[in-house]
C-alpha cells in the first residue's frame, strides 16, 4: 500500500467543515440534502428508472432505447436498441437555440493568441474534418490515434471521429515515440492526427518529429495528418503526411452525424497498471455521454453564462470528459490553454481567469502545490471574483493545499468539489455536491446520485473502522466496457478479486462518522505522479531495456511538487554507477516512456534486497526512498548488509 498508513494519520485529525451558502445553495443545480438522498436512493433501488429517466431527458436520441441495462455488472449493456452520436450530442442540438452563436471553446495559445470558436463554427469545423476522415479511407469502428498539443483542432480531430463513429485513441503529448507505437500498434490505428509541434514554456514541441520515429514501428498506419501551429520544419513524407489546411480546403461541411448503437466505442484510451502493457480503457457512446453529462451538471454546477475551465490536458480521460464531452454535451463555454502555468510568468494561470472572467476552475492538486510555492504575489495581482466554484481531481488533496485554494484563490467564497473518479469509471463517482455538501479538506465526501461504493477487506467484507479497499458494488453507464483486445485482462483486473460481485478500483479508503470517504491512495503497484497514474513495473521494463542493467525496482516517494516522486534502485552489469551513468539511465526511461516518467531519483544498488523466497521486498525501498527508518520486519531479509548499502547511496 501506498504509505495509506500515514495518509489515514493526517487526515484523521482533519475536522474542519465548510457547509455551502445559502446563496449558492439557492441557485445550485441540486440545492439540497433531500434532493441528494432522494436522488441517491432512486440510484441504488431502481438504477434503470433513475438513470433511464436521465438519460431520455438529457441525451438527445435518434431512436430511443428499448431497455436501460441488461445483464450483471461487469457485462452490463446500456441503452440496448438506442441510435445516438456523441458528436450530434455536443454539438447539432445546440445549433437551433440561442446557443448557436455562444462560444463553444475559448481558446488561449501559449504564445498569447487566442480563438474563440462559436458551437456553429465549431459544428462547421467538425462536419469539414469529418469528410476529410472519410476521404482517407476511415470508416465506422477504425482507431485513429490523436497526438496533439492542447488546440482546438485536438476537439475538432475527437468529434470528427466521434462523428463518424471511428474510435479516437488520444496519446498525451508528452509520451514518447516507442509509446505512440505501442498504442498505434495495440489498437490498430489505421491513421494519425498531430501537429508540426506545440508551445511550452517557449519552446517547440516537436510533435511530428516524434510521429515520424513512430511511424517506422506503425505498420497498421496508412496516413498522417499534421495541424500547422508552430510553423517549425517538418519532414512530410509523400502521400503518406497531409496537411491539415490542404485536406480542409477540399471539403464541404455537410457530414451527418452517423446514427450509431448505444454501445457503439467511442474511445480507447491507454493508462497504466500494476502489470503488463498499458491497458486500452475503452469508452462507449450512450453511457458514457449520459456520464459525462450529467457529472459535469452536478458537479460543477453548469449554468448558461458560466466560462468553465479545466486545465488538464485532452490527453488524460480529465480533458476527454471535462473539457470536451461533459461540457460541451451541456452546451458550456470551455475555455482551453495550450501551455504551461508558468510562462511567461507564475500568474498566466490568473491572468486569464482575470481575462476570460472565469467561473468555475477544475485543476489538480499538483498544480495548486505548484502555486503555492510560487507564492501569493501572483494570484493577489488579479481580479478572481468571477470565480464561483472549484476543483480538485487526480489524487488525494493535503488538507493545508486545500485551505490555500480556499483562502487565496475561492476567497473563502467558492465550494471546493474534490472529485474522486478513474480513466475507467469515465467520470466522476464521489464528489461533494457544491449546493448541498458541507466539505471537509482532504475528503472527496460523498457518492454522487448513481453510485454505490463500499469498503471491504481483502476477503470482500464490509470494513466498520479504519480503511480498506474502495470498490464499487453496482454498475453504473459511464464505466469502462473492456480492456481493448483483451477482455480476460478487463475481468481479472477489476472484477476477479471479488468473484466479480465488485469493481475493485485499486484504492484505498476509509469512511468517517459522516460518512465521508477517504482515500488514501493506491493499493498496487501503481505510483500517482502529478496527478497521473505510472506504473512501477512499466518503469522497470524501461530500465531493464537499458544494457548495463541487470536488475531494477521502481518505487514511490513523497515529493513535494508531484505527490509522487520516482525513485528507481538499480543493479548495473559493471560499473559503479557515477553521476553520468545515473543521468543517462534517467534519460533512457525518459525516451522509452516519455518525460512524465523521468525518475527523480537513481540509486545504484549491490543487490536488491531480497525475502529467502527471491521477492523484491518494495516495503523497504520505499522507506529508504523516503529516507525513513526501515520500519516493520526484516527478519525475512536474505543479506541484511544490502540495506546500509542502499542507504549509502544518495
Ligand atoms: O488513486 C486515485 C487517484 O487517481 C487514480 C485514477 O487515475 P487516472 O485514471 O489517471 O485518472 C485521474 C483523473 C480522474 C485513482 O485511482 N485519484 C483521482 N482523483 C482523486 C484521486 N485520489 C484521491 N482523491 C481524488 N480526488
Amino acid at each position: 500500500m501506498t504509505d495509506a498508513g500515514q495518509n489515514i494519520e493526517s487526515v484523521l485529525q482533519e475536522d474542519r467543515k465548510f457547509p455551502p451558502s445559502s446563496e449558492f445553495s439557492a441557485q445550485a443545480n441540486i440545492s439540497s440534502e433531500q434532493q441528494y438522498l432522494e436522488m441517491w436512493n432512486k440510484g441504488k433501488d431502481d438504477p434503470a428508472g433513475f438513470w433511464g429517466e436521465l438519460a431520455k431527458e438529457n441525451l438527445a436520441w435518434f431512436k430511443e432505447f428499448d431497455s436501460v441495462m441488461d445483464g450483471e455488472m461487469p457485462e452490463t449493456k446500456w441503452f440496448t436498441g438506442g441510435k445516438i452520436n456523441a458528436s450530434y450530442q455536443c454539438l447539432d442540438r445546440h445549433l437551433t437555440g440561442p446557443r448557436k452563436n455562444k462560444a463553444a471553446i475559448i481558446w488561449e495559445g501559449e504564445p498569447g493568441d487566442q480563438r474563440i470558436l462559436t458551437y456553429q463554427q465549431l459544428h462547421h469545423e467538425v462536419c469539414k474534418f469529418a469528410n476529410v476522415l472519410k476521404k482517407l479511407g476511415i470508416e465506422t469502428g477504425d482507431r485513429v490515434t490523436i497526438y496533439m498539443p492542447m488546440v482546438p483542432e485536438l476537439a475538432i480531430a475527437m468529434l470528427a471521429c466521434a462523428r463518424l463513429g471511428a474510435v479516437h485513441s488520444i496519446v498525451f503529448g508528452g509520451f514518447s515515440a516507442d509509446a505512440i507505437a505501442d498504442r498505434n500498434h495495440d489498437a490498430e490505428s489505421k491513421l494519425v492526427i498531430t501537429a508540426d509541434g506545440g508551445w511550452r514554456r517557449g519552446k517547440e514541441i516537436p510533435l511530428k518529429a516524434t510521429v515520424d520515429e513512430a511511424m517506422e514501428k506503425s505498420p497498421t498506419v496508412e496516413n498522417v495528418v499534421v495541424y500547422r501551429r508552430t510553423g517549425g520544419d517538418v519532414n512530410m513524407v509523400p502521400d503518406r503526411d497531409y496537411w491539415w489546411h490542404d485536406l480542409m480546403e477540399d471539403v464541404d461541411a455537410d457530414c451527418p452525424a452517423v446514427e450509431l448503437d448505444s454501445e457503439h466505442p467511442l474511445f480507447i484510451l491507454y493508462t497504466s497498471g500494476s502489470t503488463g502493457k498499458p491497458k486500452g480503457v475503452l469508452h462507449t457512446t450512450a453511457g458514457y455521454m449520459l456520464g459525462a453529462t450529467m457529472t459535469s451538471k452536478w458537479v460543477f454546477d453548469l449554468k448558461e453564462d458560466d466560462t468553465y475551465w479545466c486545465t488538464a490536458d485532452i490527453g488524460w480521460i480529465t480533458g476527454h470528459s471535462y473539457i470536451t464531452y461533459g461540457p460541451l454535451s451541456n452546451g458550456t463555454t470551455s475555455l482551453m490553454y495550450e501551455g504551461a502555468p508558468n510562462w511567461p510568468d507564475e500568474g498566466r494561470f490568473w491572468n486569464i481567469v482575470e481575462k476570460s472572467q472565469v467561473n468555475i476552475f477544475y485543476t489538480a492538486p499538483t498544480a495548486i502545490r505548484a502555486f503555492i510555492k510560487w507564492g501569493d504575489q501572483w494570484p493577489s495581482q488579479y481580479d478572481l471574483s468571477s470565480l464561483r466554484l472549484l476543483g480538485t481531481v487526480g489524487e488525494p488533496i493535503n488538507p493545508e493545499a486545500w485551505m490555500w485554494y480556499h483562502k487565496v484563490i475561492g476567497n473563502e467564497k467558492c465550494p471546493i468539489v474534490d472529485t474522486w473518479w478513474q480513466t475507467e469509471t469515465g467520470g466522476i463517482m464521489l464528489s461533494p455536491l457544491p449546493g448541498v455538501t458541507a466539505t471537509k479538506p482532504g475528503s472527496c465526501t460523498k457518492p454522487l446520485p448513481g453510485v454505490v461504493p463500499a469498503i471491504v477487506t481483502e476477503e470482500g467484507e464490509p470494513v466498520t473502522e479504519g480503511g480498506g479497499l474502495l470498490v464499487m458494488t453496482q454498475p453504473w453507464p459511464h464505466m469502462l466496457r473492456t480492456v481493448y483486445g483483451d477482455h480476460d485482462r478487463f475481468i481479472e483486473t477489476y472484477f476477479s478479486k471479488f468473484d466479480g460481485k465488485y469493481y475493485f478500483a485499486g484504492d484505498g479508503a476509509r469512511i468517517d462518522d459522516d460518512g465521508y470517504y477517504w482515500v488514501m491512495g493506491r493499493v498496487d503497484d501503481v505510483l500517482n505522479v502529478s496527478g497521473h497514474r505510472l506504473s512501477t513495473m512499466e518503469v522497470e521494463s524501461a530500465l531493464v531495456a537499458h544494457d548495463n542493467v541487470a536488475e531494477a525496482a521502481v518505487v514511490g516517494f513523497p515529493h513535494e511538487l508531484k505527490g509522487e516522486g520516482i525513485c528507481c534502485f538499480v543493479t548495473l552489469k559493471s560499473g559503479d554507477g557515477s553521476d553520468e551513468e545515473k543521468e543517462e539511465l534517467k534519460q533512457h526511461v525518459r525516451k522509452q516512456i516519455g518525460a512524465i516518467a523521468t525518475p527523480d531519483k537513481i540509486k545504484i544498488a549491490p543487490a536488491l534486497p531480497k525475502t529467502r523466497s527471491g521477492k523484491i521486498m518494495r516495503r523497504l525501498l520505499r522507506d529508504i526512498a523516503a529516507g525513513r527508518d526501515v520500519s516493520g520486519d526484516v527478519t525475512t531479509l536474505e543479506d541484511n548488509t544490502i540495506l546500509e548499502k542502499l542507504r549509502e547511496d544518495d
